[in-house]
């Protein structure tokens, strides 16, 4: 492990596998050191382990032990971090493989295969304001919005030829519009019921977004027998989950 060199960029997404049966008894790793995964903690980490179950792999150590870190799962080694931080975990090299949204994956570029959309996590970047404050972009006003998500946001407000000072905060967007910071929000909606109880209204949707596997590029070279396999198990778990 450690810091492995940074691979020239490769292609965003190589062909995917096409979903098979589980592979039966066979160990889920080939012989070798363990894969390991990079999780993100909050909301997506149950889902993520529920969908590893599937797919052969036990990780029901990892929500036992809710203040450890790493996880020993037998052929796997999980690590738990913030979601933000997955992708910078598996493009050095530390995690082999990891778990993280289409919303951060597309915010920071990085040198990593997505080989498979896993499905989990689904919910949408939006542009929000107040109810009682809606914005009106004919009046020339000084623009502000408050985001986790710099990048895309000012990507989406450049396609629409809309100028705007954008604030980056590291959580709780939704305070920008209630303390006067800023007149819109960009951030992740799931079940709405933080922006409901905050008095804000979506104004538009700019992103669906779904978590993805995503594999260091060396480690996929190193290691590709053992990874294919575990791509090909999660795969299969991900058409299995689709269909209930
Ligand atoms: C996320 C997101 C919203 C909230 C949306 O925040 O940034 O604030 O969840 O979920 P809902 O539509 O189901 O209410 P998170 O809980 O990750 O915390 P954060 O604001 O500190 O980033």
């Amino acid at each position: 492990m450690g810091g492995l060199p940074r691979a020239p960029r490769p292609p965003r997404a190589p062909p995917a596998r096409k979903p098979g049966k589980l592979p039966g008894r066979q160990p889920a790793i080939p012989e070798g050191r363990p894969i390991v995964v990079a999780l993100p903690k909050g909301r997506v980490l149950g889902a993520a382990i529920e969908l590893f179950g599937r797919a052969g792999y036990q990780l029901d150590a990892v929500q036992e032990e809710s203040r450890r870190l790493v996880h020993d799962c037998g052929p796997i080694v999980a690590l738990v971090l913030r979601s933000g931080d997955v992708p910078t975990y598996v493009e050095y090299g530390a995690a082999d493989v990891g778990v993280a949204g289409r919303d951060v994956l597309e915010e920071e570029e990085r040198d990593l295969y997505e080989p498979l959309d896993l499905g989990i996590g689904a919910c949408r970047l939006v542009l929000a304001e107040p109810a009682s404050r809606p914005v009106d972009l004919s009046s020339h006003m000084h623009l502000r919005v408050a985001t986790k998500y710099p990048v895309l946001t000012r990507r989406y407000l450049e396609e629409r030829g809309v100028a705007a000072e954008i604030i980056k905060l590291s959580g709780s967007v939704e305070l920008g519009p209630l303390t006067g910071l800023s007149d819109r929000i960009v951030d992740l909606v799931e079940t709405g019921e933080t922006l409901r109880q905050n008095g804000l209204l979506e104004v538009e949707t700019i992103m669906e977004v779904t978590c993805r596997l995503v594999v260091n590029p060396a480690s996929l070279k190193l290691r590709g027998p053992a990874l294919a396999v575990l791509i090909d198990r999660l795969a299969a778990a991900v058409e299995a989950r689709r269909e209930l």
